[in-house]
């Protein structure tokens, strides 16, 4: 149960923390000089359950990139826990307490800038950072501190079917191992640790190799122990349970510590799917099915003294058809829980139920937006993992593709954003997007293919329907093999046929493209896409009987509703690998980047305040009413040059108030602020200044008695 708000550390880690800080005035500084030397900090993480090595990894950040704030606890919590890890006759409990409060301060960590955007590819193998390959199926990720951590299983099938991915492999989950993964930006995984392997001894003096199935895990953290617990589903010696191993870090070699068969209330032993969901409170809880039938959907919490038994299970849920790969997230206070349709680690839609408790009271299934028009990015249901950044709320879908394992087409892990956009939310089914894991915002990738289901691997089996294609007439069918050694293509004919679908793109120039083959006499064989305006560019497509490739030259598109289609008047033709993406060289659409007055690094020499609303995130800067009391901004700009700024604010007073606009230090500008009719009369002023590449600092300096108007953002690129 990792305590990530404040709140919540004040609840049960404050009390706990203060005596800390008694311990470390009375323990001095011993570890200061110890802690300089790698073979020190070892021992010490050794001695002190693993607290050493926690402290030697915190003791890299560095003040400078954190704000004042949220530094202050940090460094505060560092230092207690480095004292507690030294003393050697510190007890459990105060070691588990140091654990908890270093990790809370570090969670509640802010960074003293707007971070960056990095770029995630789906449809690839993925790698760490060393380059070596990423195997990880039916895990998490968690939390711990302010790091992400990563755990999965790695099958024996995921390294063949990398090595030649023109196949099926059937039943290949064999265990291999459990590697754990470090990112502090989500995309960027950095291998530490396998915490077990087939060696790992569990229960009755086996050991993990002789367990005849482990996968669908997470991990814990709990604060009475200051262990790490993992949860796994194994069938071990002919009986079907959740095995606990637990360790000292997140990176830690793990340990058996129980075997449960039964939770209360679910009516068979094991669980047919499950993963592990943490509550904004700290608490834990395993998600999951029963085994047999997977009917019926539950919520089990951990129990809080150790988390190494759950207890009586929650219905939550039931469906006769019954339901898999079960995963929760919660999104701006509402519990959402997922599954996939039961049919084997297939690509499904994700069937969502939500309520506002986590253990009862949800609704009735409804099928996640998004996920209809290629089966969820051709995935099955794995995990979930919510992001709350300064700018917005993110969840990302971490989609398992191992199907047989795993000839849906290529890489194991698809991640995309879902976002809520009115009442639901909403899945964004993408090839490649960026994510800014610091303020939580998410664009579509340079090299998205727009095109859904473009590979036809959605479907996994013969279908006169193909998923996220509407026929338009004629046979429509998918064959197998596809191009390039992959498992399905689309076919037209013979005859006159076609498809179509329906997109959404942004304004750009674009180049469709296509794997292609023909039989009998084709005309009219064609790849075209029609825009929001009705203007439609074709790629003709020539007859040839084997697989070629072919490419339209460049074109323009405009912004909205575009339809694809796929045709021809005759013969057969067979198509895959179907490509519309912005050509290289276009420049990305401006995107507005908005810089919130009371967020640091911005600078309000006066109040923030919030008592006005109709302001964007949690308040405004209210600067005294005096000449010179500034507001200013850091802004980033990907490029020097000239750029637009839009600065929101409002002015309830008497008379317009001028302010000097000082960027870089330079004044360039006088800006006047008219009065907007009220305080909560929000209005933005659009102006046109020069920036350089990287940081830059704005500032609005009154020159008047009056002061600014009260200011409540910057947006730069956008007015
Ligand atoms: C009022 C108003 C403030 C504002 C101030 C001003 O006190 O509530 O939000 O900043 O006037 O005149 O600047
Ligand atoms: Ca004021």
């Amino acid at each position: 149960m990792i305590r990530s708000t404040r709140k919540t550390l004040k609840r049960a880690g404050l009390a706990a923390a203060a005596a800390l800080l008694f311990v470390s005035v009375a323990a001095g500084g011993g570890f200061a000089a110890a802690a300089t030397t790698t073979s020190g900090e070892a021992v010490l993480a050794e001695q002190a359950g693993g607290l050493g090595s926690l402290v030697a990894d915190y003791k890299t950040r560095s003040a400078s990139r954190y704000t004042g704030d949220s530094w202050a606890p940090f460094a505060k919590a560092l230092e207690t826990a480095t004292d507690v890890a030294a003393d050697a006759s510190a007890t459990a409990p105060e070691v588990a307490a140091a654990k908890t409060a270093l990790m809370s301060a570090a969670g509640e960590l802010e960074a003293a800038d707007e971070g960056t955007f990095q770029t995630i590819t789906n449809n690839t193998f993925w790698n760490d950072t060393s380059g070596s390959p990423i195997y990880s199926q039916g895990g998490g990720v968690f939390k711990f501190g302010d790091t992400y951590y990563w755990y999965g299983v790695h099958y024996l099938g995921a390294e063949s079917y990398r090595a030649n991915p023109t196949q099926k492999y059937d039943n290949q989950v064999s265990f291999v191992s459990i590697p754990v993964y470090s990112s502090r930006d989500l995309v960027n995984w950095k291998f530490e640790n396998r915490v077990a392997t087939r060696s790992t001894p569990i229960n009755n003096g086996a050991t993990l190799g002789q367990a005849g199935w482990v996968g669908r895990l997470g991990v814990s953290y709990n604060e009475n122990t200051g262990k790490y617990v993992l949860a796994t589903q194994a069938y071990v010696g002919g009986g079907h349970g959740v095995l606990f191993l637990q360790g000292d870090s997140p990176t830690d070699t793990f340990d058996y510590a129980y075997f449960q068969t039964q939770i209360t209330n679910s009516p068979t032993t094991g669980t047919g799917d499950q993963t592990v969901f943490t509550d904004d409170d700290g608490k834990d809880y395993l998600i999951f099915s029963n085994r047999e039938g997977r009917s019926r959907a539950f919520v089990s919490k951990f129990r809080e003294s150790d988390s190494l038994r759950l207890e009586p299970g929650a219905q939550i849920g039931q469906n006769s058809s019954g339901r898999e790969g079960n995963a929760m997230f919660k999104l701006d206070g509402k519990y959402y829980h997922a599954a996939s349709d039961l049919h084997g680690w297939n690509t499904s839609v994700n069937y969502v139920i939500e309520s506002s408790s986590v253990q009862s009271g949800y609704s009735g299934e409804y099928v996640l937006a998004g996920t209809e028009m290629d089966y969820s990015h051709v995935t099955q249901t794995g995990f979930f993992v919510t992001v709350k950044g300064t700018k917005q709320n993110t969840v990302i879908y971490a989609g398992d593709r191992w199907a047989d394992f795993a000839w849906n087409g290529i890489g194991y892990n698809q991640w995309v954003p879902i976002t809520r956009t009115g009442a639901r939310p909403q899945f964004h089914s993408m090839t490649q997007w960026q994510f800014n894991v610091t303020t939580g915002e998410w664009r579509v990738g340079p090299a998205n293919n727009y095109i859904l289901n473009p590979n036809i691997q959605a479907d996994r089996i013969v279908v006169s329907q193909v998923r996220g294609w509407t026929n338009t007439g004629g046979g429509v069918t998918n064959v197998s093999p596809g191009a390039n050694g992959s498992r399905f293509a689309l076919q037209l004919g013979s005859g006159s046929a076609g498809v179509r679908q329906q997109i959404t793109v942004p304004a750009g120039t674009y180049k469709l493209s296509t794997y292609a083959k023909t039989a009998g006499s084709v005309s009219g064989a064609q790849l075209s896409v029609t825009d929001a305006t009705g203007a439609t560019r074709t790629l003709s497509i020539p007859s040839s009987s084997g697989w070629t490739r072919r490419d339209s030259a460049e074109f323009q598109l405009a912004a909205g509703a575009a339809t694809v289609n796929v045709r021809t008047s005759g013969g057969t033709l067979t198509v895959d690998d179907l490509a519309l993406v912005k050509t290289s060289g276009d420049d990305p659409p401006p995107v507005g980047q908005r810089y919130e007055a009371e967020t640091a690094p911005a600078v309000c020499q006066g109040t923030i305040d919030s008592n006005h609303a109709g302001f964007t995130g949690t308040g405004f800067c209210n600067a005294s009413n005096a000449v010179g009391s500034y507001a200013q901004f850091t802004a980033n700009a990907a490029a020097a040059g000239t750029t637009t700024l839009g600065v929101r604010f409002a002015n309830g007073g008497s008379a317009a108030r001028t302010a000097n606009l000082i960027v870089n230090g330079s004044t360039v500008a006088t800006v006047s602020f008219e009065n907007t009719g009220g305080w909560t009369t929000w209005s933005t002023k659009s102006l046109t200044v020069s920036l350089n590449a990287g940081s830059n600092t704005i500032q609005l300096s009154p020159t008047v008695a009056d002061g600014l108007p009260n200011i409540d953002h910057l947006n730069v690129g956008s007015a």
